[in-house]
């Protein structure tokens, strides 16, 4: 039997429990989750670089076969035919979220009808959660720690106390 695979894609800027959920609650659908970094052009400035994006989403997956880590410097429809992917998994998180997350599928529709975009709404705990206001917060000095799984944590507050 063919194994159905998604690509759960984003920007991982960092990882955060957020993601977790969305992966842990997608493996429920699917055989397999290939979490993918790609470049999303209106993010000019990230905190880490895709390598240290990737290491720290691999030492996360390191016993769940089931999810491979990866990135991608192209479309994402063209990474998840390459991938023989079924379909693009993305959370929902409060209405703001909404618009973009319309157009964007909508787009990545038009441009491959064979790659459908499946929505799982956020889970309550993690609604405001993102990586963006996590990355503000531990800029600051703010304890984000029970927004972002502990190795996240740990790299922040190096990132921070290295510049800080
Ligand atoms: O975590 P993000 O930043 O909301 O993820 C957005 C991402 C990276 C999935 C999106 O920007 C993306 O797919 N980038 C790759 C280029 C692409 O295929 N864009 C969508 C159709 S134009």
């Amino acid at each position: 039997m063919t194994k159905k695979i998604a690509i759960y894609p984003g920007s991982f800027d960092p990882v955060t429990n957020g993601h977790l959920d969305m992966i842990e609650r997608g493996l429920r659908l699917f055989d397999g989750l290939i979490v993918a970094i790609l470049h999303n052009p209106a993010k000019t400035k990230a905190l880490f670089s895709v390598e240290e994006r990737m290491e720290m989403l691999r030492e996360i997956f390191r016993d769940k076969p089931n999810v491979e880590v990866d990135s991608h410097s192209g479309l994402l429809v063209d990474y998840a035919e390459k991938k023989q992917a079924s379909a693009i998994l993305r959370g929902l998180r409060a209405v703001s979220d909404f618009e973009y997350e319309f157009q964007m599928a909508l787009m990545n529709r038009r441009l491959n009808r064979k790659v459908q975009t499946v929505f799982l709404m956020t889970g309550l705990q993690w609604i405001f959660t993102s990586s963006s206001i996590v990355k503000e917060a531990a800029t600051f000095g703010g304890d984000v720690k029970s927004m972002v799984p502990p190795l996240v944590n740990e790299k922040l507050r190096e990132r921070f106390s290295k510049n800080g």
